[in-house]
């Protein structure tokens, strides 16, 4: 599907867009001729790929609009959506994305990192979420799509935190899609499994990584079809995910 006619061009706001899956996705939508907006902490990455998706794309006129976000400043986080979406104007999708994590055992003493994830994935994300979706409610359609993660449905060893950040946050998506429903707003819940990013030193460790290109395709994919839940790589976690938490701790433990 390409979108190369200016007056029906769609576009999409991406958060954690200045590495990993969400840089992959940016790529993705501007190569599909979307308009695309990025949003992070890193503004010199943000602007590094900005250049690179408007000379990649060149002939194809999208805009390509940079956000500073820092999702923990919590009472910044609705202006800065808002004026990123307004400098867009007409917005389709938001990818509720940033999101961090820290492999790391209870009872290190460290817990200020548990909070720190507790910070940016649960409450930067509903702030995220909320900005995201009373911007769409003045505009009367939208999808919602957020970032969760294949640790929301079992527990994985030294990822304590992280897995309940992620359970909450797809918890949460499940109320918002439930009271924007009648708004004409989807809400979509992506559960990654492992993808080659920044997130994690030793993510090549964890079983069928795949790139973040791959990841961003098959994310997009589910979300162009919008449904309301998908697992990437689709193959084979959507047909491991039954068994997913009686994978022996054992085994987890000589990955983690
Ligand atoms: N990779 C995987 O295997 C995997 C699996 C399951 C779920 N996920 C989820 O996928 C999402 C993207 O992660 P990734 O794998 O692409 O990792 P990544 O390469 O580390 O990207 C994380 C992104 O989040 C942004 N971010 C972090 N803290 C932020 C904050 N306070 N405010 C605004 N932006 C912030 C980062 O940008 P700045 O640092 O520039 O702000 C960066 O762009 C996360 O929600 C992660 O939990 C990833």
């Amino acid at each position: 599907m390409t979108n190369e006619n200016a007056e029906n061009r769609k576009s999409v706001l991406i958060t954690g867009a200045s590495s990993g899956i969400g840089e992959a996705l940016a790529i993705h939508y501007a190569a599909l001729g979307y308009d695309v907006g990025i949003a992070a902490r890193r503004m010199d990455r943000l602007k590094k790929l900005q250049e690179k998706l408007l000379s990649d794309n060149a002939g194809k006129n999208i805009r390509v609009l940079v956000q500073g976000l820092d999702v923990n400043a919590l009472t910044d986080v609705a202006a800065n959506m808002t004026s990123i979406c307004e400098a867009l104007g007409r917005v389709d999708i938001i990818y509720v994305n940033a999101g961090i994590n820290r492999i790391q055992r209870v009872g290190t003493g460290k817990v200020h990192q548990d909070f720190a994830i507790v910070d940016t994935n649960i409450s930067g994300a509903i702030a995220t979420v909320d900005a995201a979706a009373s911007y769409f409610k003045n505009q009367g359609h939208g999808q919602i799509v957020g970032i969760s993660s294949l640790a929301s449905f079992a527990a994985v060893p030294a990822q304590a935190t992280y897995c309940a950040s992620k359970a909450a946050f797809s918890m949460y998506l499940k109320g918002a899609r439930l009271d924007l429903m009648s708004d004409n707003i989807d809400v979509t819940i992506i559960t990654p499994g492992f993808i080659a990013t920044e997130i994690a030193d030793n993510i090549h460790k964890y079983p069928f990584v795949v790139s973040s290109e791959q990841g961003a395709k098959e994310i997009a994919h589910i979300v162009d079809k919008r449904k309301k839940e998908g697992i990437v790589p689709g193959y084979p976690w959507k047909y491991i995910k039954p068994f997913f938490g009686l994978i022996p701790t054992s085994l987890w433990k000589k990955l983690a």
